[in-house]
């Protein structure tokens, strides 16, 4: 499993990452065009009557898109993250949202309970996708859709090298896979990418129907399969497993900040490169860092200019 495919991992990179995840992080790599391309794909007629539950819904980036389409009455948001919720329920237009901490492979719902489920840019932390998927399923009710939001592993090596060190980046088939064991019918799909990335298949929306009630076939097996891997995890000592977390969670969040310069220079080269889209423009906070790096570069090449001389 990745650095930051582990529930307690996750918890602690987004107890600190929340602070800035709207400035910095879903401008960039989740922007509003490519949630409302991923939201269309799912069936929202007669939005008022639907009931919705966002899973791993954060800072409720994703849940504002879902509110132009359902009444926020009618939508649970549901994180393991206090921090990330508590950024969520301040905004005014999820006010009337409820919220439910939790974990996403293992609801709080009973079956068939709603009819729409979303989850956009959770999966990659789950250690077990398929349980989630699953999940989806068994509380949604029959003939209702769940809708998966998610990165497919990278095609240039360094990103793929540094994003599977990070955290799952599934290949592209596997979301396939997970739809199709969890018992989901009607399965379409698109691809997102945000305007500075060339690779047209970064991310997939996927969405599928449920076709008849209660829970997937063989989902007895795969949660019994599910617990015995969690009891056949080495427990260790308090000392072991805490260094374990806290080097996981500081080379997993160095693997994944990274990728904000990263994508920071890909964004202002998007054009010299020839990538086409409608260009998204930076924030003042995205601009800052930019001009960081910019000031940092701009000593190292002086230093090595004057030490030549
Ligand atoms: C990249 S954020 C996405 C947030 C939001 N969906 C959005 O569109 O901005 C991932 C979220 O998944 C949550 N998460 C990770 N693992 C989870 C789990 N097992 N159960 C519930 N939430 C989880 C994290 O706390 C975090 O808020």
């Amino acid at each position: 499993m990745r650095l930051m495919q582990h529930k307690r991992e996750a918890f602690w990179f987004y107890r600190y990452l929340s602070n800035f995840y709207d400035k910095l992080v879903n401008p960039l790599f989740w922007t509003a065009r490519m949630r409302d391309k991923s939201l269309d794909i799912a069936d929202w007629a007669n939005g008022d009557q639907l009931r919705v539950v966002d899973v791993g819904s954060g800072t409720g980036f994703t849940t504002q898109g879902i509110v132009k389409r359902v009444p926020a009455k009618n939508i649970i948001c549901l994180d393991q993250s206090p921090q990330q919720m508590e950024r969520a329920m301040v905004k005014p237009d999820l006010e009337d949202c409820r919220f439910r901490l939790g974990d996403a492979e293992n609801l709080p719902f009973a079956d068939d309970t709603f009819d729409r489920y979303v989850s956009a840019g959770s999966i990659e932390y789950w250690p077990n996708p398929q349980r989630g998927i699953d999940e989806a399923y068994r509380v949604i009710k029959e003939g209702g859709q769940a809708l998966m939001i998610g990165p497919i592993e990278p095609a240039n090596p360094v990103s793929k090298f540094i994003a599977n060190l990070w955290m799952l980046f599934p290949p592209e088939n596997d979301y396939h896979l997970y739809f199709q064991t969890a018992g989901f019918t009607d399965v379409n799909w698109t691809y997102i990418r945000p305007h500075w990335q060339e690779n047209e298949r970064y991310g997939i929306a996927i969405v599928g129907t449920k076709p008849a009630p209660g829970k997937p076939t063989g989902y007895g097996e795969r949660k019994a399969a599910a617990a015995a891997v969690v009891e056949a995890d080495p427990k260790g000592g308090w000392l072991g497993r805490n260094l374990l977390l806290t080097s996981r969670v500081l080379v997993g969040s160095t693997a994944g900040f990274l990728f904000i310069p990263m994508a920071l220079l890909a964004h202002v080269t998007a054009p010299i490169r020839g990538v086409e889209g409608e260009v998204e423009p930076l924030n003042r906070e995205q601009k800052a860092v930019l001009i960081g790096i910019g000031a940092i570069a701009t000593y190292f090449l002086v230093r090595a200019i004057l030490r030549k001389r």
